[in-house]
């Protein structure tokens, strides 16, 4: 949280949607709903918004969130503060959504949180609605660089941040549990997906359509 808070000081907004970004387009129609978990600066929910995609985005950076939500907050967009791993606690939120979306946001937090939040998915996602997901997985170069974290399989402290490294073959069997008997529309680990400053390293892109989901026990839930 305190390194995504300082970055996010000179880091304020940025035009510049990511790959990811405009591959997920694609499958989105014009008025469909997206829900971003770990938005940054905003500049993949802007350009979704931009798009005509209903985009709420999350991110546990508060004053980063107020900000972006002044200056950029409009029918299409809002930004909300809190954190992605408790969905359920998260007052504004009007599931079910047509996507989620999650770009470098899952290696950002522990097994144990990224359990919950996909026991939360088939609440907040549309049934047919998109998961999609690009993350750091065995990999990527950074992958056992720093000191391991205790207590967690494949976390390490890099560069005073925090990163746990995805089993590529683990996540895709985790989210067929998530999402029932799903169709995945794209699935790799592999390189061309995020280059940045001439380096083209690998991550994991995943999109996979739900056949579970509809938001049904939410009302209950809450
Ligand atoms: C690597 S940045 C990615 C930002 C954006 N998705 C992008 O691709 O430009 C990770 C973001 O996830 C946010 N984040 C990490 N864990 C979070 C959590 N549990 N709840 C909300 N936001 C979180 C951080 O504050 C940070 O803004």
């Amino acid at each position: 949280m305190d390194y995504w808070k300082f970055y996010y000081r000179s880091h304020k907004i940025s035009a510049d949607n990511s790959l990811f970004s405009s591959f997920v387009k694609q499958f989105l129609e014009q008025g469909s709903s997206l829900l971003e978990l770990g938005c940054g600066n905003g500049r993949d929910a802007t350009f979704f918004a931009k798009n005509h995609i209903y985009t709420t985005a999350i991110d546990q950076v508060e004053e980063e969130i107020t900000y972006l939500q002044n200056e950029l907050g409009s029918e299409y967009l809002s930004f909300i503060s809190g954190d992605f791993t408790q969905l359920q606690k998260i007052r504004d939120l009007k599931p079910p959504y047509d996507c989620i979306y999650s770009r470098f946001t899952l290696h950002s937090v522990s097994a144990l949180e990224e359990k919950q939040l996909f026991s939360d998915i088939p609440l907040f996602l549309k049934k047919n609605g998109l998961l999609a997901i690009e993350t750091r997985g065995y990999k990527n170069s950074l992958f056992q660089k720093g000191d391991s974290v205790g207590g967690q399989e494949d976390a390490f402290i890099y560069n005073d941040h925090y990163r746990r490294f995805v089993h590529f073959e683990s996540l895709l069997e985790s989210l067929k549990n998530t999402l029932g008997d799903c169709e995945i529309i794209f699935a790799a680990e592999d390189k061309g997906f995020a280059p940045l400053n001439g380096v083209d390293d690998y991550f994991i892109r995943i999109l996979a359509r739900t056949q579970r989901g509809g938001g049904a026990s939410l009302e209950f839930s809450l």
